[in-house]
C-alpha cells in the first residue's frame, strides 16, 4: 500500500533536491579531484559553522563512516539477518510489550489469534501497526523512569491480518462489510496505555488504568485555527470524527501528543461511474480505487462521490492530551494540510516550532512558527498552534535555504490568483507550496532535532521516481539519505537555513567503485524513523520492507530485515543496534528519561515482501509468525529494550 508514495503527484518543475546535491558534489569534484575528496569537503566544509553565534557546537567533524576513533557507542554491532526475530546486542534484552489486541480496560477481551475479535472488542484493545510513539512519565524523581504513559500511533491495517480466514478480505455492501470497516477503524488511531516496570526490571501494561484510552477512526474531533468546521469545504454528512494513518508523531513541552495524518487519501474511493477527481484531489493522490481498502463499499463516509468533503477533514496534525481521557483531540489547522509524516516540536527563541515532512515522492518539508512565545500564548489561554506562520522549504545549491511563508496575500497567494483566504491556503497547502517554488524531495519522512546544537535531521527515505540520480549506484535513489539543516535566521525573520547531507544510506560495497557510502559504514536502506537522544546520538530506523530496492533479483538482499542503527555525528560512526523480524518495519523510538529502557515498535511483521505492486505472497503467516510462533498470526508490537546491567542504552 505504501508504494503509492513513490509516485509523485507534484506537477511543478521546481528543481529537485537530488539535482542540487548532484550539482554540489560535481562542483566539489571539479575543485578537489575525486569523489572521496568531494564527499569529505561536502560534510566537513563548515557549512554549519554559519549557525548563529552562541549555539554550542557539537556538530560534525568527520563524515559518517569515516571511522574516527573515540567511539561513544559501547555495544557490539549486530549483523544483518533474515531471521524471524528481534536481535539486540549482547548484554541487552528485547521484550514484547502491548502487542496488537492487548486488552486495555477492565473486562476487555483477550486477543484472539484467529482474528475473531469483533469491532467492538478491537475498540477496547491496542490498535494495529504501531508507529510513532512517546513516553510521558508519571510521577517524579526515579519514579518517572519506572512508570509512564506510552502513546502509540497505529498507522494502518492489513486486511490479510485483521480478519478471520472465513471472513476473507473483501469489503461487501452489507453487515459483514460494515463490521469489517468498523474493525479496521477501531484498529486505527492512537493508544494511550500506562506501563510500569516491575522490581525484576521487566515492563508490563496496566490493564484498567484510568489513563488508558483508544482514539480511533470514529472518535469525536474538534478543529481549531484558521480552518473551522464551519468552512464550506469541511461540510460533511457526519459529525467530525476520527484520525487515520497516524505515522510519525510529536510531543510538546506542555505535555500533549501530536498525531500526524499521513496517507489519509488512500481510505477514500468510489465505485460510482462518472466521478472524476478535481485538481485538489489529484494533487493529494485521491483516486476512485484509493489504496484498495474499499471502505466506501460499506461506509458512505468514505465514498468521495457521496460525501466529497469528508476527506478535507484529514491531512492535519491532531493534538491529544494523554493525561485526560475525556479530552477531545483537536486538529490544529494552522499547521497545514498535507500527508503529514510527523510533527516534530522544537522551541526556538521561546516560540513553538513544528517541522513536518510531506511523505510522497516530490513533496516538501514544512515548518510552523507560532506567532508568540508558547508560554505567553498558553498563559493567555490560547493554543500556540492556532496563530502563526506555516513555511515550506526551498533549498539552494550553495548550501543555503529559504523558508517560504504560506500566507494569504503574500507572494503569489493572492485573491487575484484565486486564493480566497488563509483557510483556502491551508486546505490546499500542497498547491500553495507549489506556487511558492518549494523544493521537491524524495519522500521526506521523520524529522528529528538536536535541541542543544540546533541541528535538524530529515530522512528522505528513497525515490523510485524518474528524477532521482543522486544516490544511484544502479537505480534511482534506491536507498535514501538523511539531510541535515540548521536555522540561520532569528525569531523575527526565521526564514533562512543552511544544509548538508548527513549521510547516504546504501551499500558500502560500492565505495571503491565511486559509491557515496563509505566502505566502513553499516549497510542499510530507506531511513524512516529518526530520533536524537539526549546525548546527541542519532537513532535511525529503516523501512525497506515493501519497496522496490528490497529485491533479490537486483542484488539488494544483502540488507536483510529492517533495522535500527545509531549514528554519532561527532565521530561519524554508524552502528547497527537492532534487527527486526521478517516483513516488519522498525519504527518509533523513545526512552525513559534516564535512558535505561527504550521502547521501539515492530510494525507489520509478516507483510509480504513485494516488488512494486507484486506481492510474493498474501499469506502473512508464510512470512512471519513473530512474536509467538504458537499463535501463528504475526502481531505488530512495541518492544522494550533494557541492558542486563541496568545501564544506559547505547553507550
Ligand atoms: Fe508512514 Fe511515510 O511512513
Ligand atoms: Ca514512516
Ligand atoms: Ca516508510
Amino acid at each position: 500500500m505504501h508504494d503509492t508514495d513513490d509516485i509523485s503527484s507534484n506537477p511543478t518543475t521546481n528543481t529537485h533536491l537530488d539535482d542540487l546535491i548532484t550539482s554540489r558534489i560535481n562542483r566539489r569534484q571539479l575543485l578537489g579531484g575525486g569523489l572521496a575528496t568531494a564527499a569529505v569537503g561536502f560534510f566537513g566544509s563548515g557549512l554549519l559553522d554559519a549557525a548563529p553565534a552562541g549555539a554550542s557546537r557539537n556538530g560534525p567533524k568527520a563524515p559518517p563512516g569515516a571511522g574516527r576513533p573515540g567511539t561513544r557507542l559501547g555495544f557490539t554491532a549486530v549483523p544483518t539477518t533474515t531471521a524471524d526475530t528481534v536481535v539486540v546486542p549482547d548484554g541487552y534484552v528485547a521484550e514484547v510489550l502491548v502487542p496488537w489486541g492487548t486488552p486495555l480496560f477492565a473486562g476487555a477481551p483477550a486477543w484472539a489469534s484467529d482474528a475473531s475479535n469483533t469491532a467492538a472488542e478491537q475498540a477496547l484493545q491496542v490498535g494495529f501497526n504501531h508507529d510513532g510513539m512517546h513516553f510521558f512519565p508519571l510521577g517524579t524523581g526515579p519514579d518517572a523512569n519506572r512508570r509512564g504513559l506510552l502513546v502509540i500511533n497505529h498507522e494502518y491495517t492489513d486486511s490479510s491480518q485483521i480478519y478471520t480466514a472465513a471472513q476473507g478480505e473483501e469489503i461487501t455492501p452489507d453487515d459483514d462489510g460494515r463490521e469489517k470497516v468498523a474493525k479496521a477503524l477501531a484498529a486505527h488511531g492512537v493508544t494511550v496505555v500506562e506501563v510500569r516496570q516491575a522490581s525484576d526490571g521487566s515492563w508490563a501494561h496496566v490493564q484498567g488504568s484510568r489513563y488508558n484510552r483508544r482514539i480511533t477512526g470514529t472518535t469525536p474531533m474538534a478543529f481549531s485555527g484558521p480552518v473551522g468546521l464551519d468552512h464550506p469545504m469541511l461540510q460533511s454528512n457526519n459529525a467530525p470524527m476520527g484520525t487515520l494513518n497516524n505515522c510519525a508523531h510529536g510531543y510538546t513541552p506542555w505535555g500533549t501528543y501530536l498525531a500526524a495524518e499521513e496517507n489519509w487519501n488512500g481510505y477514500f474511493g468510489t465505485d460510482q461511474a462518472g466521478w472524476t477527481r478535481n485538481a485538489l484531489e489529484a494533487r493529494y493522490g485521491v483516486s476512485a480505487g484509493g489504496f484498495g481498502y474499499a471502505w466506501h463499499r460499506a461506509d458512505p463516509r468514505f465514498d468521495v462521490a457521496v460525501n466529497g468533503n469528508e476527506l478535507n477533514r484529514f491531512g492535519w496534525v491532531v493534538e491529544i492530551d494523554p493525561f485526560d481521557p475525556t479530552s477531545t483531540p483537536v486538529k490544529r489547522t494552522a499547521l497545514g494540510r498535507i500527508k503529514h509524516e510527523g510533527a516534530t516540536f522544537v522551541e526556538q527563541n521561546g516560540r513553538a516550532v513544528v517541522y513536518s515532512g510531506d511523505d510522497q515522492d516530490g513533496d516538501y518539508l514544512y515548518k510552523f512558527v507560532s506567532a508568540r512565545p508558547w508560554r505567553q500564548a498558553r498563559a493567555q489561554g490560547r493554543s500556540p498552534f492556532d496563530e502563526g506562520i506555516l513555511y515550506v522549504a526551498r533549498f539552494t545549491e550553495d548550501g543555503s535555504g529559504t523558508w517560504l511563508p504560506l500566507v494569504h496575500g503574500r507572494g503569489p497567494l493572492t485573491t487575484g490568483n484565486g486564493w480566497q483566504d488563509q483557510a483556502d491556503v491551508l486546505i490546499r497547502t500542497r498547491m500553495a507550496a507549489d506556487a511558492l517554488g518549494a523544493t521537491p524531495l524524495h519522500r521526506p519522512e521523520w524529522v528529528a532535532a538536536n535541541q542543544h546544537t540546533g541541528d535538524v535531521f530529515v530522512t528522505l527515505t528513497n525515490g523510485n521516481g524518474n528524477r532521482s540520480r543522486v544516490n544511484s549506484d544502479r537505480d534511482p535513489n534506491p536507498y535514501g539519505l538523511i539531510v541535515r539543516f540548521r536555522e540561520s535566521g532569528n525569531a523575527n525573520h526565521p526564514t533562512r537555513f543552511t544544509w548538508d547531507v548527513f549521510l547516504f544510506a546504501g551499500d558500502p560495497a560500492y565505495a571503491a567503485a565511486g559509491g557515496k557510502v563509505p566502505a566502513d559504514q553499516a549497510i542499510f536502506g530507506s531511513p524512516d524513523g529518526i530520533w536524537v537522544d539526549p546525548d546527541g546520538l542519532v537513532w535511525i530506523q529503516t523501512d525497506i520492507s515493501n519497496s522496490s530496492q528490497n529485491r533479490a533479483d537486483r542484488g539488494y538482499d544483502r540488507i536483510g530485515n529492517n533495522q535500527m542503527l545509531v549514528a554519532d555525528p561527532v565521530s561519524g560512526e554508524v552502528k547497527r543496534f537492532l534487527t527486526g523480524p521478517k516483513g516488519c518495519e522498525v519504527t518509533g523510538v523513545i526512552t525513559t528519561p534516564d535512558q535505561t529502557a527504550m521502547f521501539v515498535n515492530i510494525q507489520h511483521p509478516g507483510e509480504a515482501t513485494t516488488s512494486i505492486g507484486t506481492p510474493t505472497t498474501d499469506d502473512p503467516t508464510a512470512v512471519s509468525t513473530w512474536p509467538d510462533a504458537s499463535a501463528g498470526r504475526p502481531r505488530p508490537s512495541t518492544v522494550v529494550i533494557r541492558r542486563l546491567d541496568g545501564g544506559k542504552i547505547g553507550t
